[in-house]
């Protein structure tokens, strides 16, 4: 029987029992484990794949501390998590056309789109009876697998990082471009500044704008990933110079780093994804009719603003999700053309996959985190697991 890990209502309850609620001496490696799993039968528009590699995404770490709602007791108790993988696969249904065995495919994990084509659930998180990816095996339905761009440039594990992380930075940055173009057209301003805060989406996100020949900046708190960013164009700014913006003091001081960074004018579009104290550093840094988007609320849910102020200054504040399952698709064509992801320095065994979601929460890695799931990796890929 296939292995799979699962994280149950009933650990994340003992570990935060065990630590008295205190997030920061939670550990994840005691909620994250293996556990034995049933696939389902084969159904004609089904695809049975074998896990190659997969990365580690920030919602493992929000449900296994049940941060924003304990999803896990919401779906019942226990959950199959990971929504991000590369597999080859092993069998189709009889109405499969897409796929044949052997082919190898990368996953996207809107699990259920509303009528614009967006998730309204998201695989192997909210979408009741979803099995997700951190395990041997997985059935899904075709339309859950897109071909994997393998000639693409990039290796084996930095495609891996880009299948929840790319689509996600490839909306919110037609989102953010489409709101500044309804304000600023590009006959007046053609030359975007744009700002990300630390994180996988945001970099991608950077390097969109990047590509697209606007200035990027990148506030991030590790030297490593501002480092391979800074080789793609990406103007850096080290965040702990603003003491990850503790005080309105820390905050004063970084927006005016940033208007001297940018003759003036502020910053256009601002990806937060984090939230918390990133937010009011993001509002005062932004230009007048600026805009802030965001996917993200990993340091806190809550926002407040002064409305007067962001109406004088004409800001706008959006919220997205993940992509369609079509922009899904389209935006694999950029990997390798625009998104190069950094790449923790450490590949993870199958095994180690719980010290890997250990050392995300604790914000250790050097990049995205990678898990090499098969120890055996086909003929197809070999070469690229470099
Ligand atoms: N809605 C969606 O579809 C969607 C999709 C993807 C992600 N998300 C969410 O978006 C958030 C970010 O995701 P991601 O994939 O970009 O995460 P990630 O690659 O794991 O990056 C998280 C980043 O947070 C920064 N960080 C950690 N602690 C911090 C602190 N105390 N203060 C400031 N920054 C801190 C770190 O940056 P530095 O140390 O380099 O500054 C780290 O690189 C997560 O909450 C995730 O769940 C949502």
């Amino acid at each position: 029987m296939p292995q799979s890990y699962a994280i149950t209502a009933e650990a994340i309850q003992a570990e935060r029992s065990r630590v008295d609620n205190d997030l920061d001496k939670f550990d994840a490696a005691n909620v994250i484990k293996l556990d034995e799993l049933v696939l389902p039968e084969l159904g004609p528009k089904d695809v049975h794949f074998r896990v190659l590699v997969v990365s580690v995404e920030h919602n493992i770490d929000h449900a296994v501390l049940a941060d924003t709602v304990n999803i896990t007791e919401l779906r019942g108790g226990k959950i199959y998590p990971g929504n991000s993988a590369v597999g080859e696969v092993v069998k189709v249904g009889d109405q499969v056309t897409r796929f044949k065995p052997g082919d190898v495919v990368i996953t996207h994990c809107n699990g259920e789109p509303d009528i614009y084509g967006y998730p309204k659930r998201i695989w192997a998180y909210d979408k009741p009876e979803s099995i997700g990816w951190y395990g041997q095996e997985a059935v899904v339905e075709d339309w859950q697998l897109i071909p994997a761009p393998l000639d693409c440039g990039l290796n084996l594990w930095e495609i891996a990082a880009l299948p929840l992380r790319a689509p996600t930075a490839y909306h919110l940055w037609r989102r953010a471009l489409g709101i500044l173009r309804l304000k600023i057209d590009r006959e007046n301003l053609a030359r975007l500044n744009v700002l990300g805060f630390g994180g996988g989406v945001s970099e991608l996100f950077l390097m969109l704008a990047r590509h697209e020949g606007h200035r990027a900046f990148f506030c991030s708190g590790s030297a490593e990933r501002r480092e391979h960013l800074e080789e793609q164009g990406i103007e850096p700014i080290d965040q702990k110079k603003f003491n990850r913006f503790a005080s309105s003091g820390d905050v004063k001081g970084f927006s005016k780093e940033v208007k001297k960074l940018t003759d003036g004018e502020g910053i256009h579009i601002v990806c937060d994804m984090l939230r918390g104290a990133v937010f009011p550093a993001g509002l005062a840094a932004l230009s007048r009719q600026g805009v802030n988007v965001s996917a993200g609320w990993q340091l806190g849910q809550k926002i407040s603003y002064d409305s007067a102020l962001l109406s004088v200054k004409q800001v706008t504040l959006d919220h997205t999700h993940y992509d369609t399952v079509v922009g899904c698709n389209a935006c694999t064509e950029l990997y390798g053309v625009v998104f190069k992801p950094t790449v923790h320095k450490e590949i993870y065994t199958f095994a180690e996959l719980p010290r890997a979601v250990r050392e995300m929460h604790h914000n250790t890695q050097t990049g995205i985190p990678i898990v090499q799931v098969a120890e055996d990796l086909p003929a197809s890929v070999k070469s690229l697991a470099v």
